[in-house]
């Protein structure tokens, strides 16, 4: 392809084109700077590549999303979450007994090392589940060595996605006050985090099959979505040669917030008010277009999908099977419905394209599923880590990765001397 031409002033500068496997273009400009002491700005980076990557393909204009190839609706209708992180990590399916071999590792690395239990007891039992879900991953490297030796880190990354959903289910026993229930070594991934987050050492608890099931395929939904927010965050902090554990628990801060994985718990909480509003949901979705007002539709609205977020397609139509199934009758789900009819059909949703995200409908699953509240931005991660790895896997792997550190363009004061207090006179404040 061409040579993209930048005029600067009297200068022409030709800047190389990269062309993606999908026809995505980009300019290159690497050698910008260097070559014409100007640099972009792009606040939010909406407009810039930070790397080039062969993991997810997303089309926001056609609402498509593939890992390695594949598209979401045919994973989530035949493979499993592990399966998953396996292509999404190794690159491709595995063989039945490669995926076999790599179950049996995530299932005899499950337990959490007894010293850590006193991790948790330093906490309140309203501690917020990412926040100690963070601070806990983080903490893995002092109790696994960090080497970059290829064999200790491919075990570091069986070891973290085997414990996540232990530390996951420790954290919600110690907020509610109940005893740990370990890791089982006869369930799958999910029916294991199930299991633990639900029995009681008094009785025996059978894990729904319907449940594990919907938990897998919303773990699938999340697994990965290249360079979102915490994705991001993952790879610039193993940019500078910090180890993996110390980058995952960096990327689930990001996700912590309203406006990228926190927005999962902030979607119910909306839909319970607008309940408690009487259902009226035309009021909110006015309050919405209303710049005067800070309230958003939580749940609407993405950074690269201007078209269906195919994630919320798929949960959407499982919903209602799921809950029937379960014999729930969620009216958040008749709400949220009714909301994204009246928004979809109001022009200012329309303009801007804003659709239902991944977000939207999967709390309503998880409520069916029993999860709190205040652990769904918990269930989030544990689907999105395997991509998070997978991402952070790529970067390291890559010869051409220097360590992330964006310019700026400087708009604060100019040179002036320093000039000694007693002559500095009043200053107004702020
Ligand atoms: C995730 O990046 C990823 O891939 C993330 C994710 C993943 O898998 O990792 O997909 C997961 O984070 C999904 C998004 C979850 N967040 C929410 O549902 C929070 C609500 N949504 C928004 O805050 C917003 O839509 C974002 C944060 C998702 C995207 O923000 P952008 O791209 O910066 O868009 P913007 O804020 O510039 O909005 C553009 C316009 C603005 O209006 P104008 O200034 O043009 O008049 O659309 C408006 C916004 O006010 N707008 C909304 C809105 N979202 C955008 N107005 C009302 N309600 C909303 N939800």
């Amino acid at each position: 392809m061409d040579n993209a031409t930048l005029t600067l002033g009297n200068e022409v500068l030709e800047l190389p084109m990269v062309v993606g496997s999908e026809g995505e273009k980009a300019v290159d400009i690497r050698k910008l700077r260097a070559g014409t002491g100007t640099i972009t700005l792009d606040s939010g980076y909406g407009n810039t590549g930070s790397c080039e990557s062969a993991i997810t393909f997303i089309d926001g204009e056609k609402g498509i999303l593939r890992h390695r190839g594949y598209s979401i609706e045919d994973l989530t209708a035949n493979s499993t979450f592990t399966e998953v992180a396996y292509l999404l990590i190794y690159g491709e399916l595995p063989s039945e007994e490669e995926l076999a071999t790599f179950e049996e590792r995530l299932t005899h690395h499950s337990l959490l090392h007894e010293d850590m239990k006193k991790f948790f007891e330093g906490y309140p039992a309203n501690a917020p589940p990412m926040s100690v879900l963070s601070t806990i991953v983080a903490s893995l490297s002092a109790f696994y060595d960090e080497s970059t030796q290829e064999d200790e880190l491919e075990l570091n990354v069986i070891r973290l996605i085997a414990k996540i959903k232990t530390i996951a289910a420790f954290a919600y026993k110690k907020s509610i006050g109940q005893p740990y229930i370990y890791p089982r070594n006869d369930l799958d991934y999910s029916s294991d985090f199930l299991h633990m987050m639900f029995a009681v050492p008094s009785e025996e608890y059978e894990v729904d099959p319907l449940v594990s099931k919907t938990l897998n395929r919303l773990m699938i939904l999340h697994a990965d979505h290249e360079q979102n927010c915490s994705t991001s965050t993952v790879r610039m902090v193993g940019s500078s040669g910090a180890n993996l554990f110390g980058s995952i628990s960096a990327g689930i801060s990001a996700l912590s917030g309203p406006l990228h994985g926190g927005a999962n718990s902030a979607v119910i909480k909306m839909l319970n008010m607008i309940a408690e509003d009487g259902g009226n949901v035309d009021k909110y979705v006015e309050l919405a277009k209303d710049k005067s007002s800070d309230f958003r539709l939580m749940g609407f609205g993405h950074r690269v999908y201007k078209n269906f977020d195919p994630r919320a397609r798929v949960i959407k139509s499982s919903a209602d099977a799921v809950l029937d199934q379960l014999g729930i009758d969620d009216p958040l789900l008749d709400i949220a419905k009714k909301l994204e009819r009246v928004a979809l059909e109001d022009e200012y949703f329309a303009a801007r394209r804003l659709y239902p995200n991944v977000d939207f409908y999967s709390g309503i699953l998880y409520r069916a599923m029993g999860i709190p509240t205040n652990m769904f931005t918990v269930m989030f991660a544990l689907g999105r880590l395997p991509g998070w790895i997978a991402q952070w896997l790529e970067m390291k792997n890559d010869p051409g990765t220097r360590i992330y550190r964006p310019r700026q363009v400087y708009v604060g004061e100019n040179g002036r001397s320093y000039v000694p207090i007693a002559e500095r006179g009043v200053v107004s404040a702020g």
